[in-house]
């Protein structure tokens, strides 16, 4: 009998990219993917531990899911990711209807343990110190974009956060098999690969560093664009500036997070860079690659983050002049260092701080892409507008998410667009009509 196998997925890109693997071995072991949960024998959740507000949603998800099981008994439901690895037991504890916990290092025996957990509940939460899925082939979503792990796990222990704990140590998978990985995506007609990590640039495999990988990488035809995400800055060495200075399909374009604009904060949180570093860093990236879009990541209310901490992250936001920003309020997670201590910013005053930076962001993004109105963008094609069948989108090199009108472009071909318009969200080429693009959704499909 044929077997059919959903999957849910939350969270980052490497969740993305794991869920990918795990299809890659159930296609292997003869499972057929539905896109419906009422469809399936095994529902898959591929969760997220982040935020306390990621694990909540997924709770609420899980008790909608379980109810597939009271109608047909056979279903077997499991929870993968770094939630699962999180709360283990507890989560069969709190919704006994799950049959399998997996974490994010058992996911090579994924098809013997669903078949374990046909017979009784299964656990498989051991982490590992060189399990890296190097030798595997994902089953990669189309589109023109391919994520590729390049290392996994993050030794840096941030004391905000759980990632260390639930995904386990730094390793990186061997540069052949990460270049086998580039090859095969171009063979399938991909054109942007992004290398993913918690701690990207840290990739390190013998002799050959990140850096290294990039220069390699660049040389694979076929192959538009290389990304990555997310670099620490303390990894981002002057050898990967240079490689990205010089690599002809890396864009100017990096995600480089902040987390918090004042040096007692960032010490507190254990970031190794002080402000000062962080903005110096930032100047030679910007001094090597002119042009270049950078894009961070910040918390508010950090345990201690005084209205003076808090001005300060302000003022850094706006002397370094981010495209774009992910702000986030903490979120105190069991087992990371700083849930231990008292939260000293309320809920309330949390709101406040992210709100204001949301907005100050907003304005700053729309002067940024406003700057860009005149000029012609390079932009890899992605498809049609959810909006509009005749209106198409893709990225820019600098990754912001441009319009245009279809005229006959082609899914992963590189168009150039005159930008008209601009959104704090988007670019709009000429043509397209401005009030249609409000937010991202409204593009993205
Ligand atoms: N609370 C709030 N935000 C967090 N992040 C990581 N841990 C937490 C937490 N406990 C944010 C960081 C990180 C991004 C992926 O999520 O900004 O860069
Ligand atoms: Fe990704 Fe981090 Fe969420 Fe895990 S906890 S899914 S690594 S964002």
């Amino acid at each position: 009998m044929e077997r059919r196998f959903y999957i849910e997925t939350y969270g980052c890109q490497m969740n993305v990219a794991d869920s990918e693997l795990m299809l890659g071995q159930l296609g292997r072991a003869g499972y057929r993917r539905v896109e419906r949960a009422e469809e399936a024998d095994v529902i898959l959740v591929n969760t997220c531990a982040i935020r306390e507000h990621a694990e909540q949603r997924i709770y609420g998800r899980l008790g909608e899911l379980t109810r597939h099981k009271l109608r047909r008994p056979g279903v077997v439901l499991g929870v993968a990711g770094c939630m699962a690895q999180h709360l283990r037991g507890k989560l069969m504890e709190r919704v006994p209807q799950v049959d399998l916990v997996v974490g994010p290092d058992g996911y090579r025996r994924l098809p013997e343990l669903i078949d374990e957990a046909r017979e009784e509940p299964t656990l498989a939460v051991r982490l590992s110190r060189v399990e890296t899925y190097g030798d595997l082939v994902p089953a990669r979503a189309d589109g023109v974009r391919a994520w590729v792990s390049i290392m996994r796990g993050c030794d840096k222990f941030c004391t905000f956060c759980i990632v260390p704990y639930v995904r386990g140590r730094e390793r990186s998978l061997p540069a052949d098999e990460v270049l086998r990985q580039v090859e095969h995506a171009a063979a399938e007609g991909f054109r942007e690969v992004v290398f993913l990590g918690q701690t990207v640039n840290a990739y390190r495999d013998g002799d050959v560093d990140f850096a290294e990988l990039l220069i390699r990488a660049d040389r694979v035809p076929g192959i538009a664009r290389i990304r990555f995400t997310s670099p620490h800055p303390s990894d981002m060495t002057d050898r990967a500036i240079d490689a990205m200075a010089r690599c002809e399909k890396v864009p100017p374009h990096l995600h480089l997070p902040l987390q918090s604009g004042s040096d007692a904060v960032l010490s507190r949180m254990r970031r190794i860079y002080s402000i000062d570093e962080y903005e110096r860093l930032v100047e030679r990236i910007r001094r090597a690659i002119p042009g270049i879009a950078l894009s961070t990541d910040i918390i508010v209310g950090f345990p201690g983050e005084t209205e003076e901490d808090f001005e300060t992250t302000r003022r850094a936001m706006d002397r370094i002049g981010y495209e774009s920003a992910f702000i986030f309020k903490y979120s105190p997670r069991p087992g990371a260092r700083s849930a231990e201590w008292p939260e000293t910013v309320d809920e309330e005053e949390k709101t406040r701080r992210i709100t204001l930076l949301i907005e100050e962001q907003k304005e700053r993004s729309l002067l940024k892409n406003e700057s860009d109105i005149g000029s012609i963008v390079e932009v890899l094609v992605e498809g049609p507008t959810k909006r509009n069948p005749s209106e198409w989108f893709g990225k820019s090199a600098q990754f912001k998410t441009t319009v245009f009108p279809h005229r006959g472009a082609r899914v992963g071909e590189v168009v150039p667009v005159r930008v008209a318009a601009a959104t704090p969200h988007a670019l709009l080429g000429e043509g397209v009509r401005a009030a249609t693009f409000a937010t991202v959704e409204d593009v993205l499909t």
